[in-house]
């Protein structure tokens, strides 16, 4: 997997899944991006990263701070090769019948409409150059229901089926599009769990165990990267087994 000569975006990239998988791609030759709301962290990651590594704030949730965080990234790092749409929020868990209607479309906003935003402005360069790539962050709420947050599985939903829409409509064009699903990944996010609980978590995982943003990253990865040419329209789980497991 080299990267040498290609500009990869990565929303979500202050820490976690994004942060890891930028530097990953990073060591492996690109040139990277990175877009998150915290310039602090982004700073910080950048000095961490080294080389061509540039950094623009937005929240995403904005589609003006997105395109001007985006124009930037092409400003100071040329012609995007690849975005992986990463940036996501939880919401709050709450019963259904008393969910709030603004956190409920916030959260659509912020996972689902501003990964469209994002793949909408760099389809342009790409079929001008007749290539790209993009991956999504799903989760295992992409495919499956949870109780509590009808707004996180609606929107995670959606980003799958948007990964599908755009791999099916772009692939004449050269261009790729997979949605890559964690599991229990250890990041900032998993943190937030009191640790009992992540210790029942971790009990219920076939492997016994979290996965690390590492073992997220080098899938990713691969799915960004020309070893899989082939491979479009599709959603790969980095879950050590909980989507194929029976509850019991
Ligand atoms: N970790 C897991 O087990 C797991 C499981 C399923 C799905 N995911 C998905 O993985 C993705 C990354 O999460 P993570 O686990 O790496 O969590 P994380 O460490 O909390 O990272 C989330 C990233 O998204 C950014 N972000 C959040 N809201 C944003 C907004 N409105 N605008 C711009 N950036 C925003 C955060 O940066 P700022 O705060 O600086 O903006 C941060 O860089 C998310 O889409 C999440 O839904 C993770």
């Amino acid at each position: 997997m080299d990267f040498h000569g290609q500009h990869i975006v990565v929303t979500g990239a202050s820490s976690g899944i994004g942060l890891v998988t930028a530097g990953l791609l990073a060591a492996r030759g690109a040139r990277v991006t990175l877009i998150a709301r915290r310039a602090d962290k982004l700073e910080e990651a950048r000095q961490a990263i080294g080389g061509r590594t540039a950094w623009a704030v937005a929240d995403v949730g904005d589609k003006a701070q997105l395109d001007a965080a985006l124009d930037a990234a092409v400003h100071q790092n040329g012609p995007i090769h690849g975005l992986f749409a990463n940036a996501g929020m939880t919401g709050g868990f709450t019963p259904a019948v008393a969910f709030d209607s603004d956190v409920f479309e916030q959260t659509l906003r912020v996972n689902l409409t501003s990964v469209f935003w994002a793949i909408q402005k760099v389809l342009p360069g790409m079929i001008e150059a007749q290539g790209g790539v993009i991956l999504v962050t799903g989760s295992m709420s992409s495919k499956r229901g949870m109780a509590m947050n009808p707004a996180y599985v609606a929107s995670k939903h959606g980003v799958l089926g948007l990964t599908r829409a755009i791999a099916v409509e772009m692939a004449p064009h050269g261009i790729r599009a997979n949605c890559v699903i964690p599991g229990f990944i250890r990041t900032e996010a998993l943190d937030r769990i009191p640790p009992e609980q992540q210790g029942k978590i971790a009990g219920r995982i076939p492997q016994r165990r979290m996965g690390t943003p590492m073992e997220l990253a080098e899938v990713a990865a691969f799915l960004l990267s020309d070893a899989a040419s082939h491979v479009t329209g599709q959603d790969w789980a980095v879950d050590g087994g909980v989507l194929e497991s029976i509850e019991v």
